[in-house]
Parts: C-alpha cells; structure tokens; sequence
C-alpha cells in the first residue's frame, strides 16, 4: 500500500484559530479546558482523500447523478477539514482511495473502532461492498485486534460510541442483528435506535456525541420508541431543529470541546455556544451532494496501535 502524506497544517488553518493552543499532534493526553469548562481530548483521525469522489449512483435521497460535482472544490473543502483537525493538534492518517469507489471518502462507514478493537463495515449497497475488505486491511496491515462483520453494518456511520454505551442505528443501512455483534465484540451496552425519515439514513446523520455524558440530536429522525429511549438516556440533551438536521448540522465531530460541522446550522450552533462549546464551521457542500459531511469523512481511531 503507498503512503500517503499529508501537508503540515497551513498557516491559513492556524490563522483562523489564533487563540488555540498549538497542541503537539503527539501528545495524546493534551487536554484544553474553555472557560464555560469543557475539554478538549487530543483524537486520532482517519480520512480518505476524495480522489475519485463523485455522485454516479443514488443511495440516499441527497445523491442526484444527474447533479454535476466539482472534483477540486471537494477537494479543497476536505482539506480544509483535515487541516482544521490538525490545527486543533489532533492526529490523521489516511487510506488511499480505491478507484470506482466514490463513496470511500466517507471514511466514518469504513469500521467501528474502540478500545483498539475493530468491527469492519460489511455495506448494504453493492456500489460501496469493496469498501469494507479495503478498511479492514488497512487495520490488519498495521496490527489491530479485528473482527470481520458477519451482519450488514455501516461502521461509525450507525455505531457512536458514547462513553458507557455504544449507539446504535438501524432502519436503512445497518442490520439490527449486527447490534448484538457488536455489543459482544466492544463488551458495551448498545442502546439500539430506530431512524425512520430517509433523509436522514445513518445514525450520525441525526445524531452527534458531543463528551461521554452529552448528545445533540434531531428527535424527528427516530420512531416514537427510540425517541423515548433518547430522552431518558439524556435527558439533558441539545435538541436541534429540522433546519439544523437538513444541514447536516448533526454530522458533527466533537472533541469535547471543539465542534466541526456545517457552517449552515446556525441555531444548532448558538445552542453548542450557550453550553460551553466552540463550535466550527467548516464547509463541505460537495460532499453534502452524496449525502454526506464531517463526521461521515471522519473515523475515530480509540486505542490500538499507533
Ligand atoms: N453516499 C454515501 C452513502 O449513501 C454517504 C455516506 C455518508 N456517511 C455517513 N457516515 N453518514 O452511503
């Protein structure tokens, strides 16, 4: 496999966070505190880079082939968003892109990673199906413990780690079968979720983890019964607005204190503000045509080789 390398963060990505703490990308215990008291842990990224990104099939409502995509736009926006990690001193490595593949620049369905143990994605969709064996090499190649998928299941894309529990989506993509999978391989509690509107077809297209204690989420996503197990789980959550959720305001990658996501959700984010956080608008309106925007490029690393 070649390696890939990435660019330093810029000047520009720094310029834009000049109050931030230059965080060494090695440290991975930094921790920053905001005034409001929420703490930023330094995280382990991985990203693919949008080489042969394009919208050529439809599996969602968001994806129009018949839509014209500009190939160095989604370039510069996902690099705004890798840059945007690594001014923040958070680590990220890369997978090389399959050709034919134009979806794997959504990295966060690629596996499910926690405590250094990885469940590969095995997709719904035979247009993305190269696209699990391809991950899960890439975890092989470096020494994680992994285990191959027997269930259909999309990686991060239904399955949020959120400290004691691991949330888990169904309804689209993922199988409901794969939760007891996973709740097996991780050793976690999984509170198992219902999404009912397509629009909103992965778990972490109407959800986000903000800290292990915290969640923001769009209750209109989820049947009747998952919206209850939501709200006694927290009960302190941000609620957004359907305008947050079409967005993609919920496609949000937080280190407990900073949040990327689309700079569009704008009440979503006045909402992150009052509670302490920093949210961070990067934008990735060519990626929004395929359905997808910072959370669906992103894959958490936890644990495991480094
Ligand atoms: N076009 C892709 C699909 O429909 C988008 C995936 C978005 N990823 C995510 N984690 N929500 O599969």
């Amino acid at each position: 496999m070649t390696q890939l390398t990435v660019a330093p963060a810029q000047t520009s990505a720094q310029t834009s966070a000049p109050e931030r703490p230059a965080v060494p990308a090695q440290a991975p215990a930094a921790r920053a505190a905001t005034p409001g008291g929420r703490t930023a842990r330094t995280r382990r990224y991985l990203m693919c880079p949008p080489t042969h990104f394009d919208v050529v099939y439809s599996i969602n409502p968001w994806m129009d082939p018949g839509k014209p995509v500009d190939g160095a736009l989604a370039r510069l926006q996902w690099e705004g968003l890798l840059r945007a990690f690594q001014a923040l001193g958070h680590r990220v490595e890369l997978i090389e892109p399959l050709p034919g593949y134009p979806d794997m620049v959504f990295a966060a369905n690629g596996a499910t990673v926690i405590g250094g143990k990885v469940l590969s994605a095995r997709f719904r969709h035979a247009e993305r199906a190269a696209e699990g064996p391809a991950y899960l090499e890439w975890f092989r190649a470096r020494g994680y413990e992994t285990r191959e998928a027997v269930h259909v299941n999309e990686g991060e894309g239904d399955y949020l780690a959120a400290g004691r529990y691991l949330l888990a989506g169904t309804g689209f993509r993922t199988d409901v079968r794969s939760h007891r999978e996973a709740e097996r391989f991780f050793g976690l509690p999984v509170a198992g979720l219902r999404l009912v509107d397509p629009r909103f077809y992965h778990l972490d297209t109407a959800l986000a983890v903000l800290d292990d204690e915290l969640i923001m989420y769009y209750p209109g996503a989820f049947s009747r019964e998952s919206q209850g197990v939501l709200r006694v789980l927290y009960p302190d959550a941000i609620i957004a607005t359907e305008a947050d959720a079409e967005a993609f305001g919920l496609n949000a990658v937080s280190d407990g204190r900073h949040v990327l996501m689309p700079p569009a959700a704008t009440h979503l984010m006045d909402e992150l503000r009052e509670r302490g956080f920093e949210p961070i608008g990067v934008e990735l309106s060519e990626l929004l045509k395929s359905g997808g925007s910072a959370k669906c490029c992103t894959l958490e690393l936890r644990g495991g080789p480094r």
